[in-house]
């Protein structure tokens, strides 16, 4: 039962964390995003990847989610947690407030989100009605709680393409299909944890107010700075979830 953190933009390594080894994996789907960093947390044996390189360099549709994934499970990883930075669309959802989503929509397009394409026995269809596992979300609910951050305790993750932001248009629609958060890497990495039967659930910081949700345009600094100082808390909210068992 060991577990995995898929760090994403503003943690690419894991501060904190009692360095035990890196490994560099390679997997029949390519390379992972960088060397699997094996360390302690609060006692607990955990395995880190960052899922944008270390340092940041791959762009969300540039991951090769399927060897991310495939080498955390290979690492021994049974249930994962995935950080990602989003923008809120969600009034309720303001920059520096946690969600942690328990159904997403993927407007994405083009990336390999399958291991069961070739050479089947038989075709898979894996059941993605409740994309995110309930006891990880709650591992994470428990952990914000006694944190006394400010979180949402549902959601609906809108995965899109990028590299680029949205259009106010196009957030418009997301709203429109009831998307409370969106983000670029959140699919297809949720679905190919659940075709290797991992255990998996987004702790989602807000960084932005998504595009044509507020009258100010989108700042990176203003970004970096709401990720500095949530990041910080993300790595607090990680200890506990991995320290609770
Ligand atoms: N849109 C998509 N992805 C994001 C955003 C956004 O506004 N903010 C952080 N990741």
């Amino acid at each position: 039962m060991s577990w995995g953190i898929i760090g994403g933009t503003g943690l690419n390594q894991m501060p904190g964390l009692e360095l035990l080894g890196r490994e560099a994996v390679s997997t029949p789907w390519g390379e992972p995003s960088a060397s699997l960093v094996r360390g302690r947390l609060q006692g607990q044996e955990v395995v880190f990847l960052a899922r944008h390189g270390e340092p940041h360099r791959i762009p969300p549709h540039r991951v090769n989610y399927r060897a991310n994934l495939w080498a955390m499970q290979a690492a021994g990883v049974t249930r994962i947690v995935a950080v990602n930075a989003v923008g809120g669309i969600d009034p309720a959802m303001p920059p520096g407030h946690f969600c942690i989503p328990d159904d997403l929509i993927d407007y994405t397009w083009g990336r390999d989100m399958t291991f069961f394409e070739d050479s089947l026995d038989a075709v898979v269809h894996i059941d993605f009605t409740h994309p995110y596992t309930l006891r990880v979300r709650e591992a994470l609910l428990n952990a914000l709680q006694a944190a006394g951050l400010a979180y949402s305790a549902t959601g609906v993750y809108a995965a899109t393409q990028g590299p680029r932001l949205e259009t106010a248009a196009e957030v418009r629609r997301l709203r429109n299909d009831g998307c409370h958060i969106v983000g670029m890497t959140g699919m297809p990495e949720a679905a190919l944890a659940r075709e290797l039967g991992l255990d998996y659930a987004c702790l989602a910081l807000v960084v932005n107010a998504a595009a044509g949700m507020d009258e100010q345009p989108i700042s990176m600094a203003a970004i970096e700075a709401v990720m500095a100082a949530g990041m910080d808390q993300v790595r607090d909210i990680l200890g506990q979830v991995v320290s609770a068992g």
